[in-house]
């Protein structure tokens, strides 16, 4: 593996059910982790379809495993532009598979509005939300206890689209950019909030996700323009939960990595 890869921690199960499993073990496990350290967790969720397994899993878990889900505190990563009742809306997917289910204070839930008529203003008021809810620790930028982050056949992360200039922002915390792909606007976490987490979660599971897979994982891993790719929490833990298919033009010891 090279260099950059020591940072991360690599999970192959079989198929995307058993990976949504291993998925909410390590999520459950960090959550009690830092409620334990820090009596309260700082959590971001991860849009588009491939954490309702994992959102599933959690919330099918909620008698059995004592998460202290009233200490956690929820932002989301990124947001499309909808509002919050909306099929195509993150918060509406998180809301119906785990939220709805667990019993988190709802002020501690906290939607990006990424349908807001200003969404420069929507952005920095999301990112002074952040700043006043999440510890930094003595260092400039919140540190979320766990983001979850998917990963877009393109490359993309959260919001962070290839040739966007989201990707190459430095300062500030959270963007609305405009989408060219898409035609639309999102809202995303920059790099900077991403990489200064305690922990990154990426969970990506099916076959058409392979190639992604190895251009970011594979030898030539920190030559990839994939926006995934520079994710890589600085003093964080990075854990890459895939299932088999996700992981299959990865190296053979990759692919066995811990299940
Ligand atoms: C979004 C997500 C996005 C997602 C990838 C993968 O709002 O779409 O946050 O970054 O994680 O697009 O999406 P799938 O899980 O649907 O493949």
């Amino acid at each position: 593996m090279d260099a950059s890869q020591h940072h991360r921690e690599f999970f192959v199960l079989p198929t995307p059910q058993c990976a949504a499993q291993k998925a909410s073990s390590l999520f459950s496990t960090r959550i009690i982790q830092a409620v334990a350290e820090r009596r309260k967790c700082m959590i971001a969720l991860a849009g588009g379809s491939t954490p309702r397994m994992l959102y599933t899993a959690l919330a099918g878990a909620v008698g059995d495993c004592d998460v202290p889900w009233d200490s956690v505190h929820v932002f989301f990563s990124d947001e499309r532009d909808v509002p919050h009742d909306h099929v195509d809306s993150n918060y509406h997917t998180a809301q119906r598979t785990l939220l709805d289910f667990v019993p988190i204070p709802p002020q501690q839930v906290h939607p990006m509005p990424a349908d807001s008529a200003d969404l420069t203003a929507a952005a920095e008021s999301y990112e002074q939300a952040i700043r006043q809810t999440v510890p930094s620790n003595g260092g400039e930028i919140p540190r979320f206890d766990l983001v979850l982050l998917g990963v877009g056949a393109d490359g993309h992360t959260a919001s962070l689209f290839p040739g966007g200039e989201a990707i190459e922002e430095t300062e500030r915390l959270v963007l609305s950019p405009y989408v060219p792909s898409l035609g639309r606007h999102r809202m995303t976490f920059t790099l900077p909030l991403i990489n200064a987490a305690r922990c990154v979660m990426m969970f990506v599971t099916e076959s058409d996700k392979a190639s992604v897979v190895a251009e970011m994982f594979g030898p030539q891993g920190q030559a990839s323009s994939a926006p995934a790719a520079r994710v890589c929490p600085s003093a964080g833990e990075h854990m890459v939960v895939l299932d088999s298919a996700a992981a299959q033009k990865l190296a053979p010891a990759l692919r066995s990595s811990a299940s």
